[in-house]
Formats: structure tokens, C-alpha cells, sequence
């Protein structure tokens, strides 16, 4: 048989494609569009398989006119709606003409550029909110308020507090662009864990009595607790954790950081450092957690902005977590706190 050329041809090749002939039946399918289309297809009217109108009009130019033709085709099926560039091409096999229909998956590109543009858009929208207020308060101040020496002042407080949040959230990005440029560079460092531990709740502290909240250091203070590690980022992992411990989860008064050292876990060959930030606050409900380590992503919007947070914290801890090996385990109920456990590899 003819055939088996072209069909050991189109086996070779890890794309989907499917060869239909001049009577418009699908004469060879490989198994990657099998895996697309279902199988028992050969020997079928091309149109009952591959049914999308768009699709329709492309191998029809292709076999009509025996022009090239492209298309796009979204398998409707799924949820996470998986994106083809089709591209069907006249071609001359042992049967006589036909055309070669190739479907190059797109899926992981469309996503990166919605993800872009949501950033982009997320970005936009943080930034415009503390620039409308304060260009609405230099335009009092020029005119309404010009020789209201009270008013001047509270506006003058505002602004610089809106100007600040700007300033934050530029950091933050400029942050986040930092953390994912150096993710794929393992940390040279040595850090110890416990002393860094103890010196970012020191730092903390100040903000911690502000808002009435009491930091309690436990656990594995004996062991070495050594890890290979980038310092400056690892401080800054923790210093968001016990700073949205303090600031979400301040209510209950204490936040607890417990160091713990640990043989086994799944995901690690040799031992790991486990830190416990964990607070009395009012918690949230579970089906955040997935979504917590995204950029801009706040469990209550509105609390979070009033509490000067970009929530963007989370989303640089787990770049730095990704590249020190490390990861993030997260549990909360309400009204029964949070945990937020960071583990990180001892190393050799
Ligand atoms: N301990 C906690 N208790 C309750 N909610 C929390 C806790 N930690 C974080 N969250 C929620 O997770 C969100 C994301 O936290 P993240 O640290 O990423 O951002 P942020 O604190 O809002 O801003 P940033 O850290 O950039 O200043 C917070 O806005 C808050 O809604
Ligand atoms: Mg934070």
C-alpha cells in the first residue's frame, strides 16, 4: 500500500497532522492529532471531524485551490481553552493531491501575552489611583485651598502618603523584575537562618508595637540551622510575612515564628529548614491560597490598599523561593488565623 508512506512520514513528526485527500476524506491522522480529534477518523468526510467553520474554509481554499491557507482553531471542549495555529498546504502523495493539515499549539504563548497585558493593565490601574488624588489636591491647593492654612496642611499629609504608595509599588516591580531576572542563578551564600530570623523581627518591631502586636520567636534554636541562600532575600521573604502577620493578622495580638529543622519531606532529598509565621488574626477562606502568590492579588482589596500594601509581597517571596529550592506552604480558616511556612533546602 501507497499509503504507509505518507503515514510513517506523518508518525515522524510530533505535531499533530492529518493528510486528507482529493476526495476530501482524512487518508492519514498521526497519533498527536489522534489525541486531538479522536481516533477511528480515517477513512472519514474531513468536515466531520474537524468542524469548525474557519477551519472548513481553510482546507477547502487549500484543496479547491491548492493554495496555502492558515487558520486558527480553539478546542472548545476544554476549559483551559487550547490554542492552534493551523496551517493547511497542498501536497502530492501516492494517492494522488491532497493537503497536509498541521496544528501548531499556541496555548502557552497566548497565555504569557494575556498575563502580560494583565500586568500591564493591573500596573496601570495601581498607579492611577494615588495620581488622580493627588492631581485633584494640587488643584485645590491652587485654587480653594490656595490660603486655608489648615487644609494645606491635611492635603499636603495626603499626598505625600499617596506619593509614597507610588513610590512603594515602583520599588516592588522594580523588585520583582530583579527576582525573576536572577530566579534561574542558584544562591553562593551561606546563611544562618536563626540569626537571620531574629534580626528582621528586630527590625520589625517597631511597627509590631505600633499596632499593639507582640513577635515570639520559637523552636530549634540549638540546631545549625544553616542553609545555602541569598541574605538580602531571604529578609526580605520574611520581613513581608511578619509584616502581613502584623498588618492582617495583628488582632490576635501575638505572632509566632517557629524555626524547626526537618529530615524528610516529599520533594526533598536531604533535610530542610522549616520557618512558621503564624498569627491569631481573622484568617481567610481556603479557596484564596492558590491564588495568593499572584501579582496584585488581595484576599480584600479594599483593607489591603487602606493598609499601604501593593500585593505584590507574596508573588517576589515565591520567585525567591523558587530559587533557592524552596517553597511556601500556606493554611488558613477564618477566624483561625494563618499559617504561612516557608521550607528551605539544607543542602549539602
Ligand atoms: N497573615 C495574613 N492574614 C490574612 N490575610 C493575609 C495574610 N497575609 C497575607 N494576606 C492577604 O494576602 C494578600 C497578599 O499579600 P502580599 O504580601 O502579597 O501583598 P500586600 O501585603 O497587600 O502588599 P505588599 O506586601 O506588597 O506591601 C494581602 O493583601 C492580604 O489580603
Ligand atoms: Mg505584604
Amino acid at each position: 500500500m501507497g499509503d504507509t508512506i505518507s503515514k510513517s512520514f506523518l508518525a515522524a513528526v510530533p505535531l499533530p497532522l492529518i493528510l486528507i485527500d482529493q476526495q476530501e476524506r482524512i487518508e492519514a491522522i498521526n497519533a498527536p492529532a489522534v489525541a486531538l480529534f479522536g481516533s477511528a477518523t480515517e477513512g472519514r468526510h474531513y468536515i466531520t471531524v474537524l468542524r469548525q467553520p474557519l477551519m472548513i474554509d481553510c482546507i477547502e481554499k487549500a484543496l479547491k485551490q491548492r493554495l496555502e491557507a492558515r487558520t486558527r482553531f480553539t478546542r472548545p471542549d476544554q476549559e483551559s481553552a487550547e490554542s492552534y495555529r493551523v496551517y493547511a498546504a497542498p501536497v502530492n502523495s501516492e494517492s494522488g493531491s491532497g493537503v497536509l493539515v498541521s496544528f501548531e499549539d499556541v496555548t502557552d504563548l497566548q497565555r504569557a501575552e494575556q498575563m502580560r497585558r494583565d500586568f500591564v493593565a493591573n500596573v496601570s490601574h495601581e498607579l492611577k489611583t494615588p495620581l488622580t488624588a493627588l492631581l485633584s489636591f494640587i488643584e485645590t491647593l491652587k485654587g480653594a485651598a490656595r490660603d486655608d492654612e489648615i487644609a494645606r496642611e491635611r492635603f499636603l499629609g495626603i499626598m505625600e502618603r499617596e506619593a509614597e504608595r507610588m513610590n512603594r509599588l515602583v520599588a516592588d516591580l522594580l523588585s520583582l523584575s530583579r527576582v525573576e531576572t536572577d530566579e534561574r542563578v542558584r544562591p553562593t551564600e551561606r546563611v544562618d537562618l536563626r540569626n537571620l530570623i531574629q534580626s528582621t523581627a528586630t527590625a520589625i518591631r517597631p511597627m509590631a508595637e505600633d499596632a499593639g502586636v507582640e513577635i515570639a520567636i520559637m523552636g530549634d534554636m540549638d540546631h545549625d540551622l544553616t542553609v545555602p541562600g541569598d541574605a538580602d532575600q531571604l529578609v526580605q521573604v520574611f520581613t513581608n510575612l511578619m509584616e502581613n502577620a502584623i498588618k492582617y493578622g495583628g488582632g490576635g495580638g501575638v505572632v509566632t515564628v517557629a524555626l524547626s529543622r526537618q529530615d524528610r519531606a516529599p520533594g526533598f532529598k536531604d533535610g530542610f529548614v522549616q520557618v512558621d509565621v503564624i498569627d491569631q488574626g481573622d484568617g481567610f477562606d481556603p479557596v484564596h491560597i492558590p491564588r495568593l502568590t499572584e501579582r496584585f492579588y488581595r484576599v480584600d482589596s479594599h483593607r489591603s490598599r487602606e493598609l499601604g500594601g501593593t500585593g505584590l509581597g507574596l508573588a517576589i517571596a515565591k520567585h525567591i523561593l523558587n530559587r533557592h529550592r524552596g517553597r511556601f506552604r500556606i493554611e488558613s480558616a477564618p477566624g483561625r488565623g494563618a499559617r504561612f511556612s516557608v521550607l528551605l533546602p539544607l543542602g549539602s
